[in-house]
């Protein structure tokens, strides 16, 4: 017997969606809710906003914004502590991947204790979470409707894969209109992200038609609008479609799982600290032209989405249309850079090899991959 589960939250998608946040966060039953961000987003005042819907609501408020990109355990444990002093009954996430992981975190620790690292992996949180609603600010990270937070070890230099059901949000709010505030780098290195979760679901071992539709649908818009999305940051279609290739391939990842490039951005990300975008961009195409071989027809089927003319082409060649498409796409976005370009040390690979080999995404990833095969990935993608 073959069973697939899917999971969505409720979502709202919409230009001033943000709107909605009071009277959602009322309807999943917060009195007081903890609202996790960082210094940009209220800095583009985002946060006022939510705010403001949020208290005429009839809510109260505390806010959290003590964390970092690739956002660390300690951060996580500072915020669960500051939420059980505040009485807090809800927690609402206004930012990007970092404050909803760190929302997501902070509630596994208010409601089952303990440290970060009990959760590490699959399906290990018991109780259940408070009530979460996260609106995102980016385009990338897809965590506003995963069941997946990426949090850094500190100790051991890595980012956990915490994965579990009920890490999936009650509500996510996805208003465009947060986009427009985030810098063409950070658009870039987010809707790169977005691109690699569609990717790596497409081809997950773990797919099934209900993700290959939100995955394919994901790269497809990412193919015609990022380059426009980076190009003009006030270009609002562009934006719109960049949210939902976000939001679709956050759904197909969830859901699918991912592969041997989130496996290996994740060591590096806890050990040089640039944007998990940027990583993603330096290792994606090493990773498919390692895979290649174990699904080529799923390939050939990305190559359509980027949209590439493959007619008369036999399916090795169509197939390796989809790395050429994602290296024009990855230049013509600035991030055509080795590991060695953003900060990586070749003395690393070793240990960050090792690390990849026991991440959660790498059980998903379409052909089988030894310790030597990501060893050579590294050296290729430096
Ligand atoms: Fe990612």
């Amino acid at each position: 017997m073959n069973i697939s589960k899917f999971v969505t939250p409720e979502i709202i998608f919409g230009r001033g969606s943000l709107s909605q946040i009071g009277e959602s966060a009322a309807r999943i039953g917060a009195s007081k809710v903890f609202l996790v961000s960082d210094e940009d987003v209220i800095n583009a005042g985002w946060v006022d906003q939510a705010l403001h819907y949020l208290h005429a609501s009839g809510l109260e408020t505390e806010i959290f914004s003590s964390l970092t990109t690739n956002p660390k355990d300690c951060e996580v444990t500072e915020g669960a502590l500051r939420y059980t002093a505040s009485g807090c009954d809800a927690i609402v996430a206004v930012g990007g991947g970092s404050p909803t992981d760190v929302a997501k975190a902070v509630a596994i620790l208010a409601s089952n204790g303990g440290t970060l690292q009990d959760y590490e992996g699959i399906n290990r949180i018991i109780r259940p979470l408070p009530p979460m609603l996260i609106a995102p600010s980016t385009a990338g990270a897809g965590s506003e409707v995963s069941q997946f937070a990426i949090i850094v070890d500190t100790a051991r230099k890595l980012k956990m894969s915490i994965i579990s059901k009920s890490l999936v949000p009650d509500i996510a709010i996805v208003d465009p209109e947060l986009l427009k505030t985030k810098d063409a780098v950070l658009a870039a290195a987010t809707g790169l992200d977005a691109l690699t979760h569609g990717i790596e679901s497409y081809v997950s071992l773990a797919c099934t038609p209900l993700t290959d539709i939100h995955a394919l649908k994901a790269i497809e818009l990412i193919s015609r609008n990022l380059r426009q999305a980076v190009a003009d940051r006030g270009d609002m279609e562009a934006n719109t479609n960049m949210a939902m290739a976000s939001l679709t391939a956050g759904i197909a990842f969830s859901n699918a799982i991912l592969g041997a490039t989130h496996a290996m951005t994740h060591q590096v990300d806890g050990l040089i600290d640039r944007h998990h975008g940027e990583t993603n961009a330096s290792i994606l195409p090493h990773v498919m032209e390692f895979n290649l071989p174990a699904c080529p027809e799923r390939f050939r089927e990305i190559a359509v989405a980027l949209g590439e003319d493959v007619r008369g082409l036999n399916l090795a060649d169509a197939a390796g249309r989809s790395i050429e498409a994602i290296r024009r796409l990855i230049a013509d976005i600035g991030l055509a850079k080795g590991l060695g370009d953003i900060g990586l040390e070749e003395k690393f690979i070793p240990l960050l090899s090792r690390n990849a080999m026991k991440d959660a995404c790498l059980v998903t990833n379409p052909r089988n991959a030894t310790l030597e095969d990501i060893e050579a990935i590294f050296h290729k993608a430096m």
